[in-house]
């Protein structure tokens, strides 16, 4: 399965209660990206552009979405490419989690300053301009929704795989 919608959402908590609850693998795609180019992602938009970052994520988003038993975490933007939702839409059901914009403001300045396209001076106004921008593409891709503003990691984990039901194939 892959787990995606914006920033903010519980895309990496959730999709690693998931690993843990299920035994299937877990694979952050930010993280392979960080990882493969050996930088962090604020230091390759600033080095390489969003053009730069938004090609090695096809890279990646290739070769991962290629295997199964997986829960991937995706990055925020990873699903309004076409070609990155062909590839994962193979083999993984694709579960859009979404939350409240005051929500993911509280989220994402908890974690700090790891978002290169949150690092304006109007953080909320910016979340809800890009949320409403994406949100027709993210419905579009979906197969199941949840809304994470009111659950922790655990509930919505428990929630996707009641869903889900046969996760193995997922
Ligand atoms: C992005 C979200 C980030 C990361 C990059 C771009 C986006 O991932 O891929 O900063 O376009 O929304 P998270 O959603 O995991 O923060």
């Amino acid at each position: 399965m892959a787990l995606f919608g914006f920033m903010g959402v519980g895309k990496t908590a959730v999709g690693r209660t998931l690993s843990e609850r299920t035994g299937l693998e877990y694979v952050d795609l930010d993280s392979e990206i960080t990882r493969r180019k050996g930088k962090t992602i604020p230091r390759i938009f600033e080095e390489e552009g969003e053009a730069g970052f938004r090609a090695v994520e096809m890279e990646v988003t290739r070769e991962v979405a290629g295997r199964n038993g997986q829960v991937i975490s995706c990055g925020g933007g990873t699903v309004l490419d076409p070609e990155n939702v062909a590839s994962l839409k193979r083999n993984s059901v694709m579960v859009l989690l979404t939350a409240e914009p005051r929500v993911i403001l509280e989220r994402v300045e908890e974690e700090g300053d790891v978002r290169p396209l949150l690092m304006v001076d109007d953080k909320l106004g910016k979340i809800e301009h890009l949320l409403n921008a994406r949100l027709p593409r993210y419905l579009e891709v979906a197969d199941l929704i949840l809304d994470t503003s009111e659950m922790t990691p655990e509930e919505a984990a428990v929630e996707i795989i009641s869903q889900i039901g046969d996760v193995d194939s997922a």
